[in-house]
């Protein structure tokens, strides 16, 4: 028999999402008329169908395939030049941001390339994490065998965990020990919390100082209300020489079942070998993808590249401000109720105080089986997020009022 790679066995418990649907599951077999009612606010997965200029672009990149003489094989594998342009210019060069297309990698998830680009980074790095946070960073990490295991209270030994709290309005300060590498997702998931702009500074000029490589998540820049919130790590100075960002299509579009993304990574970041002879990041990533990866696929390339399209534009933006209206009034109906809430302003993302400090899988029990309603329990985010709960703002506008309605009306 083949042997193992045995840090896996140090994971804990389910990946978080799956554990919701099996207790999930449990609660609609034994109760089918509750079942028929319940309403899906756990993950954060969108409802609403894909911008028209989407779909056209896809029915149209379908019909090219089925012609010899505009069928495609292989694409490039680092993404087509037409979506890699129009990344480069309408989601940074437009907003003053210098990322050029060739420091565009698409690809088919950021949940993947979060996860993927450890591939290209050595196993001495000690990772700083957010707590609460998204956990495939902790759990990818755990997976190539760069913690010990977890102690009784779940924290994996070689991690330094950056809590996220109500005090520090979930934006950790830098750490006072070296980190090489930290996961940094603003806006926040699990929180929804945005970093200032000179909190990011601050977490650039860190990583300059301690030549340590920021992992920035921007998935949901998109949600961004405030001008004043930075959407993307290049705003900051300097950032170009410390950080890759990730971005998806996933929530502001709508492509969760579609799958694309993409990660950036400009030409000057480094990182370094055993003698400390500096490496360029790109180049390995670009190998890397090349010898793991063929690509997305050219319909959704193509679907990708409407979003930039002026009717792609005016339909994202239809997309986020239903989902932000959501948030808004599920925000309402829960302060309403008397909860401590944080988030959906500028994020999809409600993250709500339990109340009495109660443990967040029973306030995930109390509000599946009261209001036939899933939640996010904030334990399945970390210990930091213990005592805390999350409403994802990802449903149809009748939905969101129901939940607002049941959730409003529990006795909390
Ligand atoms: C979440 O609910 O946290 C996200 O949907 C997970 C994801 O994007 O993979």
């Amino acid at each position: 028999m083949a042997f193992i790679n045995e840090h896996y066995l140090k994971l804990q418990a389910g990946y978080l999402f799956p554990e919701i649907s099996r207790r999930v599951k449990e609660f609609t077999e034994s109760n089918p008329v509750a079942a028929a009612r319940l309403i899906r606010c756990g993950i954060g997965d969108v409802t609403e169908p894909l911008p028209p200029a989407c779909t056209e672009a896809l029915h149209a990149a379908v019909d090219e395939m089925a012609d010899r003489e505009t069928f495609k094989g292989y694409g490039p594998e680092h993404g087509y030049d037409f979506l890699r342009e129009a990344i480069s210019e309408n989601d940074f060069q437009s907003r003053g941001v210098n990322v050029t297309a060739d420091e565009i990698f698409v690809s088919d998830g950021a949940k993947c390339d979060t996860a993927n680009i450890l591939d290209i980074l050595g196993h001495q790095n000690r990772i700083a994490i957010t707590d609460p946070v998204y956990p495939v960073y902790l759990d990818t990490n755990v997976m190539a065998g760069h913690t010990d295991t977890a102690d009784d209270a779940g924290q994996y030994g070689g991690i330094i965990y950056l809590p996220c709290t109500a005090e520090n309005n979930f934006v950790p300060a830098t750490p006072d020990e070296k980190a090489d590498i930290i996961y940094l997702c603003y806006p926040n998931n699990p929180t929804g919390a945005t970093a200032t702009r000179e909190q990011l500074a601050g977490w650039v000029a860190y990583a300059k100082e301690n030549n340590t490589l920021i992992l920035f998540d921007a998935a949901y820049e998109a949600f961004i209300q405030d001008a004043e919130v930075p959407h993307s790590i290049y705003e900051i100075a300097g950032a170009r020489e410390c950080a890759i960002e990730f971005r998806s299509f996933s929530k502001n579009a709508g492509f969760t079942g579609t799958r694309c993304a993409f990660t950036v990574i400009p030409k000057e970041l480094t990182g370094t070998d055993t003698e400390g002879n500096a490496h360029s990041l790109h180049s390995l990533w670009s190998r890397r993808t090349a010898t793991k990866f063929n690509g997305a696929s050219y319909p959704i390339q193509k679907a990708a590249a409407a979003v930039y399209s002026d009717a792609g534009k005016t339909q994202v933006q239809e997309l986020v401000t239903h989902y932000m209206g959501n948030a808004k009034i599920l925000r309402e109906a829960t302060i309403a109720a008397g909860l401590e809430v944080f988030g959906g302003t500028n994020a999809p993302y409600i993250w709500l105080k339990t109340p009495n400090a109660a443990p967040s899988w029973n306030i995930f029990d109390r509000v599946l089986n009261e209001a036939a309603v899933v939640i996010t329990p904030g334990a399945g985010f970390g210990n930091a997020g213990e005592g805390y709960f999350r409403i994802s703002a990802f449903n149809s506008r009748a939905n969101a009022e129901e939940v607002a309605e049941r959730i409003g009306a529990m006795a909390w």
